[in-house]
């Protein structure tokens, strides 16, 4: 990654503090305060009051008032895949269901056809415009799944063309690669599902491991997908090879998901639009990320998840797009602070603190990533407003002016 020397002065500075994601009611707890943020070498190294002078050899922003936040973090995305899928939205808008679509061998198996047979470099390409994309609307990392190869080849694949993009010296965002060979049952393997769940823990596990191409294990615990046992499974061989733990829990149906990531004390539990009361008892307790998507409820015309009883059970909320060619092809972190705000009745502070420390810790990186604070990262969002209730109030248009990767201004919005 090029490194930058940057120094933002007059700015309003908002950020949550910490090294840890913040739960319940001290996510509405932000630091609010003007001045200057100094970055060296991709680092920061100062939050403060404007001082007299200017260093020499960094690049100077006068912000004049604007807001400054941490980059955001998506912490659950499908970013790189084949094909798109919008007949099939169609289809669900005309009274059809997400999962009778799949148990057809469509939905997320005709993406998985879809991406075998689309090379490396268009997948590259596909994906690279997508993080271009989240780039302009304030995004500085982003956690990418595969799962939609389903066999060793395509897997590795997704999780090759994340890594590239992660070498390239040039990115705007980082990837946090997640191995998710269990998003669901490959045609192949039908009615042995067993039998895949060994495969993905005997052969794909491993290398994964061994090439250092995926940081954490994902699964789609649902009715008519993986049960409660397979995941159990599956995420404790994971955790036991180092690997954090996701999982797509009670998407659907109340299926017994949540109370499962609480018992393993996963890093994230996500979706959770059907989770019971215990499943909620359950993530606050075992000190789960809990990450609600309301891109996929809104399109998927569900209803939202209850983050307001989340927060105040306790809970670590975390906010991300879900973005995917199926259940949620927007990768809008405009509409998802107005959803949230509007909708799930987050504060504009817990949104915020949703989208960056949150989801750092979603993604095991909030001790580098997702607040303003010297020693972590110069990734910085500055927005084209004085107020951050812009957030929520300019309704899925762009707030932000520039975004800034390690100190480096990479889009501007
Ligand atoms: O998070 N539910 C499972 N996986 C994705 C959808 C993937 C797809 O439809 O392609 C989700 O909603
Ligand atoms: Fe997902």
């Amino acid at each position: 990654m090029k490194n930058a020397n940057l120094i933002i002065t007059g700015a309003r500075i908002i950020t949550p503090l910490g090294q840890t994601a913040r739960r319940g009611k001290d996510m509405n707890e932000l630091f609010d305060e003007c001045g200057t943020v100094e970055i060296t070498d991709g680092k920061i190294t100062y939050v403060g009051p404007d001082r007299p002078g200017l260093p020499e050899g960094y690049q100077v922003i006068h912000a004049n008032g604007k807001v400054v936040l941490p980059g955001f973090v998506d912490s659950h995305t499908h970013l790189v895949f084949g094909g798109f899928r919008p007949d099939e939205f169609i289809w669900r808008l005309n009274g059809d269901s997400y999962m009778s679509i799949l148990q057809r061998g469509g939905g997320i198996l005709s993406t998985v056809e879809a991406t075998r047979n689309t090379s490396v470099s268009e997948l590259r390409t596909k994906a690279e415009h997508f993080t271009s994309v989240m780039s302009r609307m304030g995004v500085t990392t982003v956690e990418g799944k595969s799962g939609y190869g389903l066999d060793c080849d395509t897997e590795l694949k997704q999780l090759e063309v994340m890594q590239a993009i992660n070498f390239d010296s040039d990115r705007k965002v980082d990837i946090v690669p997640t191995f998710l060979g269990a998003h669901a049952v490959p045609k192949e393997y039908k009615g042995r599902e067993d039998e895949y769940i060994d495969f993905l823990i005997t052969d794909m596990l491993p290398i994964a491991k061994e090439r250092m191409l995926a940081e954490n294990c994902d699964i789609f615990c649902e009715q008519g997908v993986f049960t409660v046992e397979q995941s159990r499974r599956l995420l404790q061989a994971a955790q036991s090879m180092g690997f954090g733990t996701k999982i797509h829990a009670d998407e659907m149906v109340s299926f017994g998901g949540a109370e499962l990531a609480g018992e393993l004390h996963a890093l994230s539990a996500d979706h959770l639009l059907h989770a019971s009361d215990a499943g909620i008892q359950a993530l606050a307790d075992g000190g789960v990320v809990t990450t609600l998507l309301p891109l996929t409820a809104f399109t998927l015309r569900e209803p939202y998840a209850r983050g307001r009883e989340m927060m105040d059970a306790g809970c670590a909320v975390a906010l991300a797009t879900d973005f995917n060619p199926g259940s949620c092809c927007s990768a809008s972190i405009p509409l998802i602070f107005a959803l949230a705000c509007i909708y799930m009745r987050f504060t504009v502070a817990e949104a915020i603190t949703a989208l960056t420390l949150n989801g750092a810790a979603a993604v095991n990186r909030a001790d580098s990533i997702g607040s303003i604070e010297v020693g972590k990262y110069g990734d910085l969002v500055i927005l084209d407003s004085a107020t951050p209730n812009v957030l929520p109030y300019y309704t899925g248009m762009n707030a932000v002016h520039c975004t800034i990767k390690r100190g480096r201004i990479v889009s501007r919005g």
